[in-house]
């Protein structure tokens, strides 16, 4: 008996091309022989939409149609799949659906339009019958979305941590390695090209929370609202956080958070001291890692690079190289994504969550500080796990407390009655810490 192996060209049309559309053509220019013989299938980008087709390209271009109406590559009888690279959430919503509702299927690196739109383009999707593939979205080269979806799909997800942001994790990296302070960091971090068109979008924590956000749908099967997710980015960390974090044997990363809790899941994105043995703190630079803990598998751990133009462009085309075989086979919504489970019953508050927290006070040096503020936590059942007192020739002097385990909303009693203290002279830093592989917290 012989297997007739037939060679499938799939024409792919491209919406945008900057640096992941270039990565994207590159890739698929080097590696396009490698996946005919792996996959029996011909990548092969007909048509590209950008704003300037004057634009100097740094490919060769020759074959490929280039147009600055994307309508008209969505609309092509003569193109199987789009890859939307453009960005944004409204003339990217308006070609994924257009494409979807035309029968065609979508790859797509863009997380804040899954973040906010995943329920109304997923239903979409089924009703054509088409997938949406979204590999990029999160962790970029990572192949994290493939895994919860496919080689954790017997898990019941129980924890996800994941540093999830090129960026901030550079950022963070630059200012413990080398004491650089954040503000000449960013820049650096603009150049190498990891950082948003708007860097706020970074460092304030929401690109993780529109990752985190895509992540807890998947694992729970249904879209979750992503302004449920409690936000804080790193603008705020201090150098001298850092330092007394690692002083007191922490690494402080920016981390996208989803426990199951109970029957309910927590949500959260804030800067997180992690021990720093831990897999997460040895985490550097533009590097990204999810760890996944399933009710059966236990805990997982993906490292990649979550940035940049090669590790973007890799899970684009290894998307298309999925959308090319559900061609082949005829077998569209193979792994139907987003199905809920009924697996958790709310969104808990912020209020209900329960972690240790580093607290940085700065106090006037004078008798009885300690033992105010002692009381005051003792008062609202937070306990002190350690205190550090740094001997400083100034009349201030910054007091480093780690707690036990407390609730969030009794820690916040207490800090309102701390910072109004007459010796209180700034208001409190305050840092979650999860102890993620020992269990502590849980
Ligand atoms: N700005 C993002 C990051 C790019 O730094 O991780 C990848 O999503």
């Amino acid at each position: 008996m012989t297997f007739g192996i037939i060679m499938k060209k799939i024409r792919i049309g491209l919406i945008g091309c900057g640096t992941v559309g270039t990565g994207v053509v590159a890739c698929i220019k080097n590696n396009a022989a490698l996946i005919a013989a792996r996959c029996d299938v011909q990548l092969s980008i007909v048509a590209i939409a950008v704003s300037d087709i004057e634009k100097k390209r740094d490919f060769d271009a020759t074959s490929v149609v280039f147009t600055d109406n994307a309508d008209t590559v969505v609309n092509s009888p003569d193109i199987d799949v789009i890859v939307e690279l453009i960005g944004g959430t409204t003339d990217a919503k308006r070609y994924v659906l257009q494409a979807l509702k035309n029968g065609k299927p979508v790859v797509t690196a863009n997380k804040s339009l899954l973040a906010y739109h995943g329920d109304e383009l997923f239903r979409v999707a089924a009703e054509n019958g088409v997938d949406i593939y979204y590999e990029a979205s999160v962790a970029g080269g990572v192949p994290i979305i493939k895994s919860l979806r496919e080689g954790l799909s017997a898990n019941h997800v129980e924890r996800i941590y994941g540093i999830l942001n090129g960026t901030c994790n550079y950022i963070l990296t630059r200012m413990e390695n080398d004491g650089v302070d954040f503000g000449d960091v960013l820049r650096e971090a603009q150049d190498l090209g990891f950082a948003e068109a708007d860097p706020s979008l970074d460092i304030d924590g929401h690109d993780t929370a529109h990752k985190t956000c895509i992540l807890a749908s998947l694992a729970y099967g249904e879209w979750i609202d992503v302004d449920q997710i409690f936000v804080e980015g790193i603008r705020g960390i201090d150098l001298q956080d850092i330092r007394n974090a690692a002083r007191a044997g922490y690494k402080i990363k920016l981390l996208g958070i989803v426990k199951f809790d109970s029957s309910n899941i927590q949500m959260r994105v804030h800067p997180t001291l992690v021990s720093a043995d831990s897999l997460l703190a040895k985490v550097s630079d533009e590097f990204n890692a999810v760890w996944v803990e399933g009710d059966i598998v236990g805990p997982t751990m993906l490292y990649g690079r979550g940035a940049g133009q090669d590790a973007t462009a890799s899970a684009v085309v290894a998307d298309l190289v999925d959308v090319a075989l559900n061609i082949c086979f005829n077998s569209s919504r193979r792994v139907p994504p987003f199905r809920p489970h009924n697996s958790y019953n709310d969104v808990l508050s912020m209020d209900e969550i329960e972690c240790r927290y580093y607290i940085r006070l700065s106090v006037d040096d004078v008798p009885n500080v300690m033992a105010r503020i002692a009381q005051i936590l003792g008062e609202s059942g937070i306990s002190i796990a350690s205190v550090t007192q740094q001997e400083l020739a100034s009349d201030h002097l910054p007091i480093i407390l780690i707690t036990h385990t407390a609730k969030e909303v009794e820690l916040n009693r207490a800090l309102s009655k701390i910072e109004v203290l007459d010796v209180v002279r700034e208001a409190p830093v305050v840092l979650r810490i999860e102890d993620i592989e020992n269990d502590r917290d849980r």
